[in-house]
């Protein structure tokens, strides 16, 4: 899969901004805080429905503007497929895709693919799980609009499930008004239990190979998925698994107004040599998981997909040392890259096609030496 044309208007810091980037690595340099990012973010944006950084659209338009507006072109295998996202700060969307109106926002998904690697995703194995569920959440939204609807229900119930905690804490609802909603939590969440299990599983294929690869055989990796609650055979088992969880912590719930049991809580387990590295893993130790992890990532989509996704690596250059750079740069053939970094001496051996300077929102393609 290609880019080939990112149209922003009223975006962040953007007034408005047209880029062609080119087929293999496209390069955004320039000092902090010029709109380098922005302009990742609003490509993942139009891949994930998210931006990685805020869930207020609000953040995103212009300040002073009331409406902020992306548009990607991009050529897949089947032909051209253009995405548009007008964002409105009430929080209203309107998404367009091939110029018709989608009547839902599921319906984003999947013309563009991408896969973004920033610095924080290099902390993804040590930090806490969040950013390790927020990793399986974004690649299956893409992959799966299933996974993205089932998501959304849940963290729907969630919330509705949080309100009423407090409402029955305060005496204004019985428990039994729960049921409700813990019913929404059990049949999406299983079905979310099932294919993250599922995604778990091939990723940890992929990322042992090639951990070992990158480690020179040292190191054997193992990824394993981590449900809070237990996953049974079928997916009606896991639901049956799910409710008594629910129903065993829910007098616990009221008293501590939170939804203590569910796939929320779920996990990834990362281990090196057998060894835990979220706890023990050294710092050279854990990056290279999360690069192990990043690169299968590339590599599952690539194989559910049929083509390669856009990768975007956001200042992950001058994070990572000369080895495992290199490692990253010799597996970006075929994969359309978009990088952005500060320094243009990180990006030694990256064989930047196309180099275009970024100052204060203001884009200049720089002559190649
Ligand atoms: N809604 C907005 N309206 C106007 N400007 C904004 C908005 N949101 C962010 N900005 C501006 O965008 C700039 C940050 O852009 P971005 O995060 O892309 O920087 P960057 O070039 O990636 O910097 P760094 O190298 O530090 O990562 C800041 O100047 C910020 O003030
Ligand atoms: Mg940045």
């Amino acid at each position: 899969m290609v880019i080939k044309e990112i149209i922003l208007k009223n975006y962040r810091n953007y007034e408005s901004a047209e880029i062609a980037p080119c087929a293999e690595v496209t390069v955004f340099t320039g000092g902090n805080a010029q709109g380098k990012t922005n302009i990742l973010e609003a490509v993942y944006l139009c891949c994930t429905g998210r931006s990685h950084r805020t869930s207020h659209d609000r953040e995103l338009i212009k300040t002073g503007e009331d409406i902020a507006y992306v548009k990607l072109t991009v050529l897949r295998r089947d032909g051209e497929h253009e995405v548009e996202i007008a964002l409105s700060g009430a929080g209203k969307r309107i998404i367009k895709i091939n110029g018709s109106r989608a009547a839902r926002s599921g319906e984003l998904l999947g013309h563009v693919t991408g896969v973004l690697f920033a610095p924080e995703d290099l902390r993804m194995v040590k930090d806490g799980p969040a950013l390790r569920r927020r990793f399986m959440d974004m690649e299956l939204s893409q992959l799966r609009p299933s996974y993205y609807y089932a998501l959304q229900r849940y963290n729907r119930a969630l919330k509705q499930r949080g309100a009423l905690l407090r409402q029955i804490a305060a005496g204004a609802q019985t428990a039994d008004t729960l049921d409700m909603w813990d019913e929404e939590l059990i049949q999406s969440g299983s079905e979310i239990m099932h294919i993250r299990a599922e995604f778990v599983k091939k990723l940890a294929e992929r990322a042992s190979v090639i951990h070992s690869g990158i480690s020179g055989e040292k190191e054997r990796l193992d990824v394993t998925y981590e449900p809070d609650t237990e996953i049974r055979q079928s997916a009606a088992d896991t639901a049956c698994a799910l409710g008594e969880a629910l129903l065993a912590c829910r007098a616990n719930d009221i008293k501590r107004l939170v939804t203590s049991a569910g796939p929320h809580r779920d996990d990834i387990g990362v281990f090196v040599n057998g060894m835990d590295a979220r706890a023990f893993g050294s710092q050279g130790q854990v990056r290279t998981c999360a690069l192990s992890l990043k690169l299968s990532e590339i590599e599952l989509m690539r194989e559910e997909t049929g083509e390669a996704p856009v990768l975007m690596l956001d200042d992950v250059m001058s994070e990572l040392d000369p080895e495992r750079r290199r490692l990253l740069i010799d597996r970006l053939t075929g994969v359309q890259t978009l990088v952005t970094c500060t320094d243009k001496n990180d990006l030694a051996g990256a064989n930047a096609g196309l180099m275009i300077s970024v100052k204060n929102a203001v884009l200049t393609q720089e002559e190649r030496l």
